[in-house]
């Protein structure tokens, strides 16, 4: 298995781009099932979820091509198996994005019920009843989803919590049913607002995306669209925290700041020299010295779980204790205990994390547990003294695009190492 060698105390200065969202991406690709024309996405970043779902979508009978310009386009249009294994799904919960995709175009999914997961149980029932709503029939049967449905009749849905996926899947289901639908209690993510945005460029109608309450008009047809992935906040948050806590100075492009603002804020309480161009962000850190910063994640506009363990990590670092509080996903602490075999002070109670700052880090052998666990890791590995190797590093390459080459181009010491 590879892993990632870092040798920390080096300052990161310099400017790097962001990569396209993996979570804009992801729907993106389910949607192309809703039309039987081309799609070509520009931006799309090169990960492995990305590539899990090109082979979901190759395994029904998808025709993907990268074009000369590096730009992928796909084709659904002879689609003849509608199902997702579960050799795929279990490696990628967001499989289950293709199931709306599926039901609306063909009437038919089998997708894989995806497994228990390492920040908790994450069920899919929003995502089933809302599709049974819609009138689709849905039956579990070995483990697997099956959903059938003639052509689904638009009505009004109260979802029971806030779920992205959900809330995207669903929206897709919608597109092509009949009449309209309006969907209550969505999720507002920035990545929602941006499937929106590709869909009506396929010529669907919808609403209201980004606030609480979406309308969608079904329409009988979708047509082709070429279109760019937004950048990934996420991944520009990482790269900002591992600059913060280094105290260093750079700059990322590629990316709209406007959809970070509750990340840039809690930059800035930590000490950070923030400022925002319309494309890009300068952070500085120069006189090195953190401020605690408390953190309570939960769905867009609040503070993304996404974000919370790199901010485990600053916290770790800052002049003082925080208190981080997870509250979008049970069991999402599993950084905590590498993090305190790396000299951390972290107690975990229930959904808190209490931190104590301490003044160095010492680097040690650990293991990544999930995508942005595996990024705290790294973090903490950029500051340690000596050398941290971070094993199963197949979880970061699941959700961050050339990570070593992008933070070594900022100045860090990180090799990958072979099998
Ligand atoms: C998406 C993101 C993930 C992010 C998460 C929260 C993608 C591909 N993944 O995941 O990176 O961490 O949003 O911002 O976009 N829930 C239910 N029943 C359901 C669905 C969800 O109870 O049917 C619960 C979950 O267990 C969780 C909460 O709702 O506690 C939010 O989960 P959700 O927004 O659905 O996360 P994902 O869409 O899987």
């Amino acid at each position: 298995m590879e892993k990632l060698k870092i040798i920390g105390g080096n300052r990161l200065s310099g400017s790097i781009s962001c990569s396209g969202a993996k979570n804009a991406a992801l729907p993106m690709l389910a949607a192309t099932i809703l039309s039987d024309k081309a799609i070509t996405f520009k931006n799309l970043p090169y990960l492995q979820d990305i590539t899990t779902m090109f082979e979901i979508l190759g395994s029904m009978g998808a025709d993907i091509t990268l074009n000369e310009t590096m730009d992928f386009t796909i084709s659904t249009a002879n689609l003849h198996d509608f199902e997702a294994r579960y050799e795929l799904v279990k490696t990628m919960r967001a499989s289950i994005l293709v199931l709306g995709s599926l039901v609306a175009r063909h009437g038919f999914a089998r997708i894989a019920l995806p497994g228990g997961c390492a920040i908790g149980s994450r069920p899919v029932d929003f995502h089933l009843d809302a599709l049974e709503k819609l009138g689709a029939k849905i039956e579990l049967k070995n483990g697997y989803i099956e959903a059938s449905s003639k052509k689904l009749k638009g009505c009004e849905i109260n979802f029971p919590g806030v779920s992205v996926t959900g809330t995207e899947n669903i929206m897709m289901a919608a597109v092509l049913a009949e009449g309209q639908t309006i969907l209550r209690n969505v999720a507002k993510e920035p990545e929602v607002e941006d499937l929106a945005d590709f869909l009506k460029s396929m010529g669907a109608k919808i609403e209201g995306a980004g606030t609480d309450e979406i309308t969608i008009d079904g329409v009988d047809d979708l047509q082709g669209s070429i279109f760019s992935i937004p950048a990934d906040r996420i991944e520009a948050g990482t790269y900002l925290i591992a600059a913060a806590i280094t105290a260093g100075d750079i700059t990322i492009s590629e990316i709209d700041p406007f959809r970070m603002n509750n990340i840039l804020d809690k930059l800035k309480l930590s000490g950070a020299t923030i400022k925002v161009g319309n494309n890009d962000i300068h952070l500085s850190m120069k006189n090195g010295s953190i401020s605690p910063v408390d953190i309570s994640t939960a769905p867009f506009p609040g503070f993304p779980t996404d974000m919370q363990a790199q901010f485990t990590v600053l916290n770790s670092l800052s002049d003082g204790s925080a208190v981080v509080t997870e509250n979008v996903f049970e069991n999402r602490f599993m950084h905590v205990q590498e993090l305190n075999r790396m000299g951390c002070d972290i107690t975990v109670k229930g959904s808190n994390a209490i931190i104590k700052g301490v003044s160095s880090l010492n680097g040690a052998p650990v293991m990544a547990t999930d995508l942005r666990a595996s990024a705290s890791l790294i973090l903490a590995g950029l500051c340690a003294d000596g050398e941290t190797i971070v094993d199963r590093i197949y979880h970061i390459d699941r959700g961050y695009e050339r990570i070593e080459e992008k933070l070594s181009y900022l100045g860090a010491d990180i090799t990958r190492l072979p099998n």
